[in-house]
């Protein structure tokens, strides 16, 4: 009933985490894979370990989250070898590698490894982590996006998809979808974090993250409304070989439902995730089947990108 097919592979759940989120490490990835999700994705890898920005660098909200943890990972080797270690113990399964190089020749050397490894799952390249200081996102300039894929697709022939940031201005969907029709990408992901909010205490008259001056991503029930825009405006956009991946302000099985009407073929959950831990994916998995057996559909299908409009 919850299946869903991205680049000819099968999920037989279309939700699961977003990048970040309770996957740094092998205890987490292993509750992931005990989960009701259809797959994992794990926590963005740079080259070397990194240590990320110092604390406090996450604070929760009433309608979400603000974060600026900095890439906090324990570096591509760690991941790319729990990766393949469980695509060796469980055959036919895809999951999602995340890589988020703080430059073009970080991302080509690990995208390099990954090609010359026995990796056959899909990878996530992040072109949108707004917290590295001194980093601008690599999504919201248009012409390093072009750069960047150019020279990825000189030699990269596994599935890739990239995790955009939200887009504002609808010539900003014409022009970020022109550019990755382009490319025989699996899959796009959309939305990353709402980058550099500030979030204040007025009690304190203080901020409520240290890095970057409190200035931080918004994750959680906020963003859905822009989520949704992004992952319906590429959908209207992207050439259809492009699956779509929606991520952004999922607390319940009707925002599910919202995303896969809006075009997505899998979901990705991050701030309730982070809230709720495993059993959220039991609990969405039950609120989506509620709601597509009141409405007569038995497969996500029925329904995906048939949003209506007036
Ligand atoms: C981080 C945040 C992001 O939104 C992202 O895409 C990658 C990394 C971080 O701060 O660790």
């Amino acid at each position: 009933m919850l299946a869903t097919t991205i680049g000819g592979r099968t999920f037989n759940n279309c939700m699961m985490n977003a990048a970040g989120v309770r996957c740094q490490n092998k205890r987490d990835l292993d509750a992931l894979v005990q989960s009701d999700a259809g797959a994992y994705v794990t926590k963005s890898a740079t080259p070397q370990k990194r240590a990320g920005n110092p604390s406090p660098r996450m604070h929760t909200l009433p309608h979400g989250s603000i974060n600026s943890m900095g890439l906090p990972n324990n570096g591509l080797d760690y991941y790319l070898n729990y990766v393949i270690a469980d695509q060796q113990k469980r055959p036919g399964t895809t999951n999602f590698l995340s890589v988020a190089g703080t430059s073009l020749a970080d991302n080509l050397a690990m995208l390099h490894q990954i090609q010359a490894s026995e990796y056959t799952g899909f990878v996530e390249l992040n072109l949108s982590c707004p917290n590295v200081p001194g980093k601008p996102q690599v999504g919201y300039d248009f012409d390093r996006v072009h750069t960047v894929l150019d020279q990825v697709f000189e030699f990269y022939t596994k599935p890739l998809g990239v995790k955009l940031p939200p887009y504002f201005d609808l010539v900003h969907f014409d022009q970020i979808a022109a550019i990755l029709n382009q490319y025989p990408l699996t899959f796009v992901n959309s939305i990353n974090s709402i980058g550099n909010a500030l979030v204040v205490d007025p009690q304190s008259e203080q901020v409520v993250i240290r890095p970057k001056g409190g200035y931080g991503g918004i994750g959680g029930a906020s963003v859905k409304p822009t989520a949704l825009a992004n992952v319906r405006g590429l959908a209207l956009r992207l050439k259809p070989e492009i699956a779509i991946v929606g991520t952004g302000g999922i607390l319940n099985g009707v925002d599910v439902f919202e995303h896969i009407l809006c075009g997505a073929s899998m979901v990705q959950i991050g701030t309730q995730f982070g809230y709720e831990g495993i059993p959220l994916f039991d609990r969405l998995a039950k609120e989506l089947t509620d709601i597509m057996k009141q409405k007569g559909y038995t497969s996500i299908d029925d329904f995906r990108g048939k949003l209506k409009t007036f």
